[in-house]
């Protein structure tokens, strides 16, 4: 009997390892940081408000994995000690404003997307968060992942001010909002104040960042890759544990297409050369199924015609989804989606009208339009 052509050995035995949002079991150099954290949150679990954090550092120093660790523990606890404490993580930088970003945690806790539609200044959008609060009873701890630097003071005002307004209306419920920024600033441009505990996350030695991706052998097959690829990989994309992981994976997934035994240099050299270093791919790699759609369909309208407005793109999504039969998410979230694509500056939004009841913005991307398009198509590819 011949073999099935199926079953032929992966060289990776434990993708989720190299995948991002991995837990390993031991965060590996940041001892410090996850002891100030567990120290400053504390309180929150005999039902006192926290002091707040601002969690300040580059890009890839363990930011996210601290906290994610730190969250899911204390979901446990809450859990087991059944508090009325709602974590809610939200992402500022695809938010407009700061009220935009108030107006999401409400609709994390009521799912009411009405609340987009209701047109409230930051006041309001403040007393009906707090009106929601004090009807459940209910504290908050507000986690935001991303807060892009130069709009972070804003948002910060605005959590302030949420929070002392909960204070003079609070009567006798002890219900707080807190919150954990991870904030994306240059630690020298970032003017501390003692308004909230700050953490810095420094970048970790060559060193470190070795030991870090080391720990993540065991995703592949016994002699599936020497040390000597892995340090390679290190080498060509020196900076980015994420990036160092996700070009492990992918040179592996070429060494298992040529139906390899073992990855090879050729094979680091081929997708070294797939890569090139192309930040926008990056940036794609990265996106939610809704964002993929959404920059799919500015990719198309753009190579159609030169002025694109967002109601356009919209449109094309409902009509999209109701083909997929796929429940569409309403205007407002596929404005943030845009507006986040404006932050990570893939496209700029021109605003030609504003009026009651809505307002008219044009699009225009940043890369070409072919370009947008071969790239979504290269990233379809690998994965
Ligand atoms: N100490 C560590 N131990 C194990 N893995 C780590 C550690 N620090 C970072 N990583 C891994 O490195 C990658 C980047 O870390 P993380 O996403 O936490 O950085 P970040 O500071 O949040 O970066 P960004 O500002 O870009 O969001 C992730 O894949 C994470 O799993
Ligand atoms: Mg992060």
């Amino acid at each position: 009997m011949s073999m099935n052509v199926f079953d032929r050995d992966s060289l990776i035995i434990r993708p989720e390892l190299l995948q991002t949002g991995y837990m390993p079991d031991q965060i590996l150099f940041r001892d410090e940081q996850l002891n100030k954290l567990v120290t400053t949150i504390s309180p929150i679990l005999r039902g006192y408000q926290p002091k707040d954090m601002v969690l300040l550092g580059k890009s890839e120093t363990g930011k996210t994995i601290v906290v994610n660790k730190i969250l899911n523990d204390l979901r446990e606890k809450i859990h087991q000690e059944t508090l009325n404490l709602e974590i809610i993580e939200i992402s500022y930088s695809i938010s407009f404003s700061p009220e935009r970003a108030i107006q999401n945690v409400i609709y994390r806790i009521t799912e009411d997307d009405n609340v987009y539609e209701a047109g409230l200044n930051e006041q309001q959008v403040v007393s009906k968060l707090i009106d929601i609060l004090k009807t459940k009873e209910m504290s908050l701890l507000i986690v935001d992942h991303n807060v892009p630097g130069k709009k972070s003071k804003d948002f910060l005002k605005l959590l302030f001010d949420a929070q002392a307004s909960l204070q003079t209306r609070n009567t006798n419920k002890n219900i707080f909002i807190s919150f954990i920024l991870i904030i994306d600033s240059d630690i020298e441009k970032w003017q501390v104040d003692d308004n909230y505990i700050t953490i810095l996350f420094s970048p970790y030695s060559k060193e470190e960042i070795e030991k870090i991706v080391f720990d993540r052998k065991s995703a592949f097959k016994e002699g599936a890759i020497s040390d000597e690829i892995i340090k390679q990989c290190i080498t060509a994309v020196p900076n980015s544990i994420s990036d160092i992981l996700s070009l492990l994976l992918d040179t592996t997934i070429i060494a298992e297409s040529k139906n390899a035994n073992s990855v090879t240099e050729e094979h680091l050299v081929n997708m070294l050369k797939i890569r090139k270093h192309n930040p926008v791919i990056e940036i794609i790699r990265t996106l939610t199924p809704s964002q993929r759609i959404v920059i799919q369909i500015i990719a198309a309208l753009t190579s159609e015609k030169k002025e694109v407005h967002a109601s356009d793109i919209y449109n094309e999504y409902v009509s999209l989804c109701k083909k997929e039969n796929i429940k569409p998410l309403s205007r407002p979230r596929i404005s943030q989606i845009i507006g986040g694509f404006e932050d990570l500056g893939i496209l700029n939004r021109n605003v030609i009208y504003e009026e009651i009841p809505g307002r008219i913005s044009t699009i225009t991307l940043n890369v070409s339009s072919e370009s947008l398009r071969e790239m979504l198509n290269e990233v379809s590819k690998i994965e």
